[in-house]
C-alpha cells in the first residue's frame, strides 16, 4: 500500500504558523516606521521596547516554525491584507491615532491567530502541543503590547482631538492592566524568555524530545488514520533531523569526535532511513507496521542515547559556546531548507 504521508490540519496550521510570521514581520516595520514619525518621548520609549520584543519574538516564532515540521506560504488573504495595511501605514493619508490604531487592530489578529494554533494544536496531538510551547510567550507579550498601545491611542486620540494632554493616570492604569495579566502568566514568560540564543545540544534534545512522543502517540493508538498521521509526521521529522545533522553536524564534529564514532552515527542513520522507507510503504492497519515500528524505535533510541551522551561531551569539551550557537543556527537554517524542499516536492 502507497500512502501519502500529508495530513490537513497539520498543512493547515502550518499556513497559519506562516501567516503569523507575515504578521509579525509587519508588526516589526510598523513600529519601526512610527517610531520614526513620532516626536513623543514617552510614546517612541514604549514603542521601542515593543519593538524588541517583537524582534526577539519573530527569533521564536521561526524556531517554533522549524520545530513544528511542515512549512508552508501564508494564506492569500492574508498576503493580501498585509499589502493594504503596510499601504495605509507608509502612506501620508492617516494620522499617527490612526496608524496606531491599524497597529493595534494588526497585534489583535496575531494574538488571536497565536490562541488559535494553541488551541488547535491541543486537538491535534502531543507532538503539536510540545513543537509550538514557545509560542505561549510570544501571545503572551502580545496580549501586553495591545494594552500598551491602548495607552499610547489614549494619549494620541485626546491631544489630536483637544490639543491637551491626556488624563495624568493614563500610564499607571496601563501598567496595572500588563501586571494583572502577568500575574496569570508570568510562569509561561520565565519559563522560556529567550529562546534565540541556544546552542547545538538543546536544539538537537528538542528534535529528540519530539521524537519520542511521536513514538509514543503511534505506540498508545490502535486508530489507523491516526497512525498514519503521527507516522507521516515521525518520517518527515527524522528525515530532516538526520540530513540536517548529516550538513552540518557530522562533518564538525568528525575531527574531535572521531572518525569510527562518527561513521557508526552515518551507518545507523542510513539503518533509520530504510526502516523509514519500509514501514512508509506497508499498512498502517497490519501487525508488521507495529512491529517495524518498534524495530526502528530501538535503533534511533540507541543512536539519540550515543548523541546526547557522548556526541554531546564531546562538543562541549571542544566547541566554543560561540561555535555551538553558530551550529545551532546553520542547522535550524539547513532544517527550514529541508522542509521546504520536502514541502515542494
Ligand atoms: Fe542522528
Ligand atoms: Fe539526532
Amino acid at each position: 500500500m502507497v500512502t501519502t504521508l500529508d495530513d490537513a490540519k497539520r498543512t493547515a496550521i502550518a499556513t497559519k504558523l506562516a501567516d503569523m510570521k507575515a504578521i509579525q514581520n509587519l508588526i516589526i516595520s510598523n513600529e519601526q516606521r512610527l517610531i520614526s514619525a513620532c516626536d513623543d518621548s514617552e510614546i517612541s520609549g514604549r514603542l521601542q521596547e515593543m519593538l524588541n520584543d517583537d524582534q526577539k519574538n519573530l527569533g521564536i516564532l521561526e524556531t517554533a516554525i522549524v520545530q513544528y515540521g511542515v512549512q508552508s506560504e501564508p494564506s492569500d488573504i492574508v498576503s493580501r491584507m498585509l499589502d493594504k495595511i503596510e499601504e495605509m501605514m507608509s502612506g501620508s493619508e492617516l494620522s499617527m491615532y490612526e496608524k496606531v490604531f491599524q497597529h493595534e487592530l494588526l497585534k489583535h489578529q496575531q494574538v488571536m491567530t497565536g490562541l488559535l494554533i494553541h488551541k488547535a494544536a491541543q486537538q491535534v496531538g502531543a507532538d503539536v502541543e510540545a513543537a509550538i510551547g514557545p509560542l505561549n510567550t510570544v501571545n503572551f507579550e502580545n496580549r501586553a503590547h495591545q494594552e500598551q498601545l491602548k495607552g499610547v491611542l489614549e494619549s494620541l486620540g485626546v491631544r489630536e482631538l483637544t490639543g491637551q494632554e491626556a488624563d495624568q493616570g493614563l500610564w499607571a492604569r496601563v501598567q496595572d492592566a500588563v501586571a494583572a495579566m502577568s500575574g496569570v502568566a508570568g510562569s509561561v514568560l520565565t519559563q522560556s524568555s529567550d529562546k534565540s540564543d541556544m546552542n547545538i545540544q538543546d536544539i538537537i534534545r528538542m528534535d529528540h524530545q519530539k521524537v519520542r512522543t511521536l513514538f509514543m502517540q503511534i505506540e498508545q493508538s490502535n486508530d489507523p488514520q491516526k497512525i498514519q498521521e503521527y507516522f507521516g509526521q515521525l518520517y518527515k521529522d527524522l528525515s530532516v533531523h538526520a540530513e540536517a545533522e548529516e550538513q552540518v553536524v557530522y562533518p564538525a564534529v568528525r575531527p574531535f569526535y572521531g572518525e569510527e564514532d562518527t561513521q557508526e552515527l552515518y551507518d545507523e542513520q542510513a539503518q533509520m532511513k530504510t526502516l523509514l522507507e519500509q514501514i512508509k510503504s506497508s499498512d498502517p492497519s497490519s501487525s508488521q507496521f507495529k512491529d517495524t515500528v518498534q524495530q526502528l524505535k530501538d535503533i534511533v533510541l540507541d543512536h539519540v542515547r550515543q548523541e546526547e551522551n557522548t556526541m554531546f561531551a564531546a562538543i562541549r569539551n571542544n566547541c566554543s559556546s560561540e561555535q555551538s550557537e553558530k551550529m545551532a543556527t546553520d542547522f535550524k537554517a539547513a532544517k527550514d531548507r529541508l522542509q521546504k524542499e520536502m514541502a515542494a516536492s
